[in-house]
């Protein structure tokens, strides 16, 4: 259905962080186009999005690799910018089927920025991740930091980069916002949109809640002899909320701006495993129950963001507190044990 309106389409909008975008994007009066092949998410969360606006979704279902799929995404509105979530995430698998990984991540921005070259789209914020810093060489991590990331999930994040900035100066025109996104975590506070890990969740806060809720025995601690105050590794956590609102932020940059800028998006603190555990037992009044084992391979001592960028270009800054963050997080995960099935 075409509507005269102009819209944002949004791949991977029934995701985690996507969904997130999807309600900040609806409450500050934006339509939205939804293109998602729910490979890794339910078409419940776009329904619960929905709800929570209190305004429709546009929903294109497949996958952004089919181009008139893609084509027809871009003709159900007048598309005035993209926002690219859509990708494979899981750092494990990504070594197993690094194929896979670049088909998905890097072949369908291809097939996206052609779409949008065929439209004449020149707005376009991307997804990447603090991960395409590799080791830390200084903290806190700036966006002038050499790049060296450590899996074939991260090397499909830095990829995409360097094409957005190749585009970039082949068109003055086009404005590109690549948002490095430090640890997402929690939930929208209504309860009903939050992270819904397949399987057994690889990150820390679902392997969290799972333990509080009971699916879970205990967390097993990835290292207490880490260089950090300790001894368990660092992050730095940023509500889902102040990340949704920060792609926000970034489409607006890219309405009065051209050119390629990576943006951190973090709080600029670190949380290591312990106080994250700590704050979420006393956010939620819930025992989590672990164990110290070795290390996990490939991981990182600390990791945190120079979140200064964003604050000049954006006016964008995380206000949402760790113990907010595992309040909502608790929420959602008692409200939904099951995820969205
Ligand atoms: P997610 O898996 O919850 O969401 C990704 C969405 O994209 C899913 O709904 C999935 O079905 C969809 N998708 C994947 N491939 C597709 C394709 N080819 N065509 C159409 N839809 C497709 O992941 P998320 O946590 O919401 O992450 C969103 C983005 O942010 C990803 O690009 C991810 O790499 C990046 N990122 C996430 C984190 C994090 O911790 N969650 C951190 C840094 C960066
Ligand atoms: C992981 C990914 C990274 C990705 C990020 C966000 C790896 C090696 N890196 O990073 O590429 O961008 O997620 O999706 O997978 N921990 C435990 N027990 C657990 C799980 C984690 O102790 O069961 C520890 C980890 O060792 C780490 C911290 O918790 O110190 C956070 O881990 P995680 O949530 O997986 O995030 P990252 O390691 O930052």
């Amino acid at each position: 259905m075409n509507s005269r309106l102009p819209a944002i389409l949004v791949t991977g909008g029934a995701g985690y962080v996507g969904s997130h975008t999807l309600v900040e994007l609806l409450a500050a009066g934006y339509d939205v186009v939804c293109v998602d092949n729910f490979s890794n998410s339910s078409p419940e969360a776009l329904r619960r999005v929905e709800r929570i606006a209190g305004r429709a979704v546009r929903r294109v279902d497949g996958d952004i690799r089919d181009r008139s799929l893609l084509d027809l995404a871009f003709a159900a509105a007048p598309i005035e910018a993209v926002i690219h979530f859509a990708a494979l995430k899981a750092v494990g698998e990504s070594v197993l089927r690094p194929l896979d990984y670049y088909d998905n991540n890097v072949g369908g921005t291809i097939c996206l920025l052609h779409a949008c070259r065929r439209a004449g789209v020149k707005r376009f914020v991307f997804s990447s991740s603090a991960t395409v810093y590799g080791i830390p060489q200084k903290l806190p991590l700036t966006e002038d930091m050499p790049l060296a990331p450590l899996n074939p999930y991260g090397a499909t994040k830095l990829v995409n980069e360097l094409l957005l900035r190749d585009l970039c100066a082949s068109d003055p025109a086009m404005s590109v916002a690549s948002l490095r996104y430090f640890n997402p975590i929690g939930a929208h506070p209504s309860g009903l949109i939050g992270e819904d890990p397949r399987d057994i969740p690889n990150n820390l806060f679902p392997f969290i809640t799972q333990v509080a809720i009971g699916k879970r025995e205990r967390l097993s601690v990835f290292g207490s002899d880490w260089p950090t105050r300790d001894g368990t590794g660092v992050r730095d956590y940023i509500h889902v909320v102040d990340l949704a609102l920060g792609h926000v932020t970034a489409l607006r940059y890219c309405a009065r701006s051209t050119g390629f800028v990576p943006i951190n998006l973090g709080t600029g603190r670190g949380t290591s495993v312990l106080e994250l555990v700590k704050a979420f037992e006393e956010a939620t009044a819930r025992p989590v129950p672990y164990q110290i084992v070795g290390r996990r391979s490939g991981d990182i001592a600390e990791c945190y963001a120079d979140a200064g960028l964003a604050l000049r270009l954006l006016q964008w800054r995380a206000t949402r507190d760790v113990k907010e963050m595992c309040a909502d997080g608790w929420r959602w995960q008692q409200g939904n044990p099951s995820g969205y099935s």
